[in-house]
């Protein structure tokens, strides 16, 4: 019911060379993945030059990051007009680097989120906890006050084109994946905060998993009623690697 959606999130990693030689490596890989949504965010400087690559296959463009603002004074920053103009479709907003290193707000993820819809992109916004967070059991309150207040300016008829992305902080670059379970029980929790914002709509937004996920575990999340997809960090960074992610129902699970 919910198309599965893998996103390659490529942080600060790759020239221009480097994303286009990824780009002919990796769309032949997966010209046959018709039945899933693929993405591919790289960093700013590479998102035109992609885009021309990308032109005519079905992997989406995305960026890491934008500015809420149309135009203006905003050294440093990028609109979301000039992100449709580079050919985007879509932007990640809120990763918990964002949040943390940068000091974002979900307040601030809300309005960019806004504005990518507005702007006729579609956002993925990311949450999620930290280890302190987790271990004084307060992982879902947590992801509750994220999930209100990072959604809080999406339009109420807008919930199904949000892609929402949940990433425990202690899993990202970790290489300590969720369990399939621990990350399906957030997953149905985050379901129920997007039921009391969105009602029965919440039912089609797409919830992705992000933190180590990996060729060898990609199909045993994806197989979980609530996971509908997965923001990959260091296993998309490979051709290889990212299409067996794309084709996970070829991997074996353990299920
Ligand atoms: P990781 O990163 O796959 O390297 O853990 C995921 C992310 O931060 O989106």
């Amino acid at each position: 019911m919910r198309r599965p959606v893998l996103a390659a999130n490529w942080k600060m990693h790759k020239t221009v060379a480097e994303s286009v030689a990824f780009a002919r490596d990796f769309l032949p890989r997966v010209k046959d993945a018709d039945a899933v949504d693929v993405i591919l965010a790289p960093p700013a400087t590479a998102l035109s030059r992609l885009g021309e690559e990308l032109a005519g296959s079905a992997v989406g463009l995305s960026a890491q990051n934008v500015h809420a603002a149309e135009k203006g004074a905003f050294t440093g920053e990028v609109a979301v007009g000039m992100l449709a103009d580079v050919g985007c479709k879509y932007a990640i907003v809120g990763h918990s680097e964002r949040r943390t290193l940068f000091g974002e707000t979900s307040a601030q993820v809300s309005e960019k989120a806004a504005a990518l819809l507005a702007g006729g992109l579609l956002p993925i916004v990311c949450v999620g906890e930290s280890l302190e967070e987790r271990e004084a059991d307060r992982t879902l309150e947590v992801i509750a006050r994220q999930v209100r207040e990072s959604l809080a300016d999406v339009p109420d008829e807008r919930g199904p084109d949000v892609i929402v992305a949940y990433e425990p902080i202690w899993a990202i670059g970790t290489g300590r994946t969720a369990t399939p379970e621990i990350a399906q029980e957030v997953h149905a929790a985050l379901r129920g905060n997007l039921a009391e914002r969105f009602g029965d709509a919440a039912e089609r937004i797409r919830i992705q998993y992000g933190g180590s996920v990996k060729p060898d575990n990609v199909a045993d999340l994806m197989a979980q009623p609530d996971i509908d997809g997965a923001l990959v960090g260091g296993a998309s960074l490979e051709p290889e690697s990212f299409a067996r992610i794309v084709h996970f129902e070829r991997e074996g699970g353990s299920q």
